[in-house]
């Protein structure tokens, strides 16, 4: 037999203990341990209420009472300690992780224009001032518009100057020139008179060296209508490298040959370097080319859909980063794709 006066001590034992043991809990698993302790299958208050059978049947209500207000104070002071716990680990948590947000921010480094970029826009605007319409034709081309439309057959010379890379796809290549463009827009807009101009990619498969790319860019320009002269073709030419080069300098035009023009021509200007007196940059001549050109070649028109006898025309071909060159007397055209950032942040502006 166990008296009730023995059950109210270790009751009071097990309350003092579960108090002690809380106090010292300092993390939510050691809380765990003694909850387990104490209230587990085997806990200590647990086995408190295998007693009650012991008790005499009197006492044993009051005991009931006694062991269970026991449990549920040891509970309560379990769940404080938790919340306290936690409490104490956000409160160090909010500490230790503390952003000073008052701190600057990192730069963000602002992407700009490729100088190709910059000088294409300069280019479509001045020639959109002049009543030219971009149009943008196939990066891959069949021969039979890189070549055999623009004159060129299989066999001719003028194709060892277009080498370039083939696909796997029989008589599909890489375009060597915008040139192929002439042929799509006018069969898209004849008999229509067309002004245009076609800048894009193009491809050669060469050495590369500081004078050469295997890629780079064109602009080709192209005018078709009922009585477009070589007058024409200067006034506007003349125009766009006034706008392009500044008022001051002088340009001429020199006889030239491309298979797609009869007669063609080339532009030249004076040696920005040395003013035209002549030096290593325009192998003494005083002159630097800048453009090839030409009244379009009757069977060209024909290819593209114009009847040669009551449509003229003229087209020019110029390279961005040549332009680029002249301009800023770079002197290697490889600096363009790089990507070296101490080149490229050079060109911060527009072109001009
Ligand atoms: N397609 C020529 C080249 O890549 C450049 C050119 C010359 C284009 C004369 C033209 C032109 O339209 O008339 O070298």
């Amino acid at each position: 037999m166990v008296q009730i006066e023995e059950l109210e001590q270790q009751v009071k034992a097990l309350a003092e203990e579960g108090r002690e043991r809380l106090e010292q809990a300092g993390s939510l698993e050691e809380c765990e341990a003694v909850r387990v302790a104490l209230l587990g299958r085997k806990g200590k208050i647990t086995e408190l209420f295998q007693l009650l059978p012991q008790l005499p049947p009197e006492a044993r209500p009051e005991a009931g009472k006694l062991i269970n207000t026991l449990k549920d104070q040891f509970q309560e002071a379990l769940e404080q300690r938790l919340a306290a716990l936690k409490a104490e680990t956000i409160e160090r948590r909010l500490q230790e992780e503390a952003v000073d947000v008052t701190l600057p921010g990192r730069p963000v480094a602002l992407g700009r224009l490729h100088p190709s970029t910059q000088v294409l826009r300069e280019i479509y605007r001045i020639f959109s001032g002049m009543g030219f319409q971009v149009f943008e034709s196939p990066e891959i081309e069949t021969d039979e518009h890189n070549f055999q439309l623009l004159n060129i057959p299989p066999d001719h010379p003028a194709r060892d100057m277009w080498s370039t890379f083939y696909l796997v796809e029989p008589g599909l290549l890489l375009r060597t020139h915008t040139s192929p463009g002439q042929i799509h827009v006018m069969r898209k807009f004849a008999p229509e008179p067309i002004r245009a101009i076609l800048p894009g990619k193009c491809y050669r498969y060469e050495q590369v060296t500081a004078r050469s790319e295997m890629m780079f860019h064109q602009v080709e320009g192209l005018a078709i209508g009922r009585k477009i002269t070589m007058a024409d073709l200067k006034g506007v030419l003349t125009e766009f490298a006034h706008q392009m080069f500044g008022e001051g300098r002088r340009f001429r035009f020199r006889a030239s040959y491309f298979p797609f023009t009869e007669p063609s021509l080339e532009m030249d200007m004076d040696c920005i370097l040395c003013g035209g007196r002549g030096c290593r940059v325009c192998k003494h001549t005083g002159w630097v080319e800048i453009l090839g050109a030409g009244m379009v070649h009757p069977q060209v028109l024909r290819n593209g859909g114009y009847d040669p006898q009551e449509f003229t025309g003229f087209a020019f071909g110029m390279g961005p980063e040549r332009i680029l060159m002249l301009k800023y007397n770079i002197d290697d055209i490889r600096l363009f794709f790089a990507n070296d950032l101490r080149f490229l942040e050079q060109f911060s502006g527009g072109p001009r």
